[in-house]
């Protein structure tokens, strides 16, 4: 399947799929009970290293088994080879999108977007979609201090986004994970054509909980978001379900 093909039907989904719930949880039980709690409609849920090192592929596949589509963020950074190998397993596990460090480099990032490529698509895979590869660029949580010590360069901040951004489009990524206060920069960048993930969402009136920098549902939406990651506004909710249903209004009403 082609990025082109694979973008169009991921953006074809219903606004309640572009929600993705982080399953932020330290074990197969709860995560299997958090997702039953997000109702028919909530079918994306993201699965990143804590619960994976808890629970590893079993916890995939019975998320997969209930229904969901998942978000398999375990954020590749290794030699090509391993890098292309973890992502077909990602897509053995019937992941809608996995993710790769830019960082990885050209070689690692081209491996893994061919080897998905050549996948055969998966039994386990969701409306037989192959995953989509989304780089990760520079973490949030980095500060320049840190950028500089681990990869010193006289670049800004936002000059490094776009170029790690540019880079994993050009290596065949399907797409990138980025902050809100990036999407702007990532859209100037590569344009329209790759899916962007943005996590640090909070809906109108919401808590910001130890997120800095937010944007609402809606103004990310509008800055260029296709998905959005959303963890406490969801899962500490009194009705998880609900709680998507009026977020999954606000990104209509955008
Ligand atoms: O609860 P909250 O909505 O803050 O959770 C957001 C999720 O997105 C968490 O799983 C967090 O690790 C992830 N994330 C983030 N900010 C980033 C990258 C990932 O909040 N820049």
């Amino acid at each position: 399947m082609t990025r082109e093909d694979l973008a169009g039907r991921l953006r074809a989904l219903p606004a309640t799929r572009k929600i993705i719930t982080a399953l932020d949880v330290p074990g197969a039980a709860e995560a299997l009970d958090l997702a039953a709690r997000l109702g028919p409609d909530g079918g994306f849920v993201k699965v990143g290293l804590e619960l994976f090192s808890a629970a590893g592929p079993a916890v995939v596949r019975d998320l997969r088994s209930a229904g969901r589509d998942v978000f398999l963020d375990l954020k590749y950074h290794d030699i090509p080879n391993t890098v292309a190998k973890a992502a077909v397993q990602a897509a053995a596990l019937g992941a809608s999108l996995c993710t790769v460090h830019a960082a990885a480099g050209r070689a690692a990032l081209t491996a893994a977007a061919e080897a998905l490529a050549r996948v055969p698509v998966s039994p386990a895979a969701a409306d037989g979609r192959r995953p989509a590869l989304m780089a990760v660029t520079v973490l949030t949580s980095m500060s320049a201090g840190e950028l500089q010590e681990t990869a010193p360069s006289p670049d800004s901040l936002a000059d490094r986004i776009a170029r790690l951004a540019a880079l994993a489009w050009d290596c065949g990524c399907d797409g990138l994970i980025c902050s809100a206060a990036d999407l702007p920069a990532v859209r100037s960048a590569v344009g329209p054509a790759p899916l962007v993930v943005t996590p640090g969402i909070r809906p109108a009136g919401a808590g910001k909980d130890d997120q800095h920098r937010i944007a609402t549902p809606a103004q990310a939406v509008r800055d260029g978001a296709d998905f959005l990651v959303i963890g406490r506004p969801i899962t500490q909710a009194p009705d998880p379900a609900a709680a998507i249903a009026a977020i999954a209004a606000e990104i209509a009403a955008a």
